[in-house]
């Protein structure tokens, strides 16, 4: 049987960290949908068509070192508002959803659109400042020099864009719960998460 959990939400809301803990604690397997996106978008920014790099991409491309970058992350949210670049990636998500033990997706459109029948939908936010502050040390911590403003204002215009797109836009399946995790350390949040999934299995 299989039993699928759909993460959601804005970048840098601790979606990650938490989809990558529950997967690891319930023994499911996991899938970072950004990934397809960040790996189309840094074909992109090699002058490869988006369409055809979607269509031709390999499960070994998503293993590129470079996909956590400032440009590739832009890039990404760019092509993904492609709707020809989303129809050529759903195969391999649902496919992926559907394996036998089942799976952790997370994403910007798990929930509405890929899996819309996930058992469990989780919808993960925090607030903009917050948000930047996190992905600011992220950042810093691996070796990058940035400020804490450009980084708001990257988070900004790429959830804005993610948001305002016509095909699949980031938001929150009626049926997810809501995660805030502003006030939350990492623990909490992914102990909230695992709470919320026991809940409903
Ligand atoms: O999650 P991550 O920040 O790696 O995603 C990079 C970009 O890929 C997002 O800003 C969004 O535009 C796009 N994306 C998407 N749908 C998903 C996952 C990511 O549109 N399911």
């Amino acid at each position: 049987m299989s039993f699928t959990i759909a993460i959601d939400g804005p970048a840098a809301a601790g979606k990650g960290t938490i989809s990558k803990e529950v997967a690891r604690i319930f023994g499911l397997a996991h899938l970072d949908t950004g990934l397809l996106y960040r790996a189309t978008g840094a074909r992109r920014l090699e002058g490869m068509s988006p369409i055809e790099a979607a269509e031709a991409l390999r499960p070994e491309d998503l293993e590129r070192e470079d996909l956590r970058s400032a440009d590739v992350a832009r890039a990404a949210s760019e092509v993904a508002a492609i709707p020809e670049v989303r129809a050529a990636l759903v195969d391999f998500q649902r496919a992926f959803a559907r394996r036998q033990g089942g799976a952790v997706l997370d994403g910007r459109d798990i929930g509405t659109v890929i899996c819309p029948e996930a058992e469990v939908k989780l919808y993960v936010t925090a607030s903009d400042n917050i948000r930047a502050n996190r992905r600011w040390r992220e950042l810093v911590s691996k070796g990058a020099t940035t400020s804490p403003e450009a980084v708001l204002a990257d988070l900004r215009e790429r959830d804005a864009r993610d948001q305002a797109r016509a095909t699949a836009p980031l938001r929150p399946a009626v049926d997810a719960v809501l995660l805030d995790t502003s006030e939350m350390s990492i623990e909490d949040a992914v102990a909230r998460a695992c709470e919320i999934i026991r809940a409903s299995r």
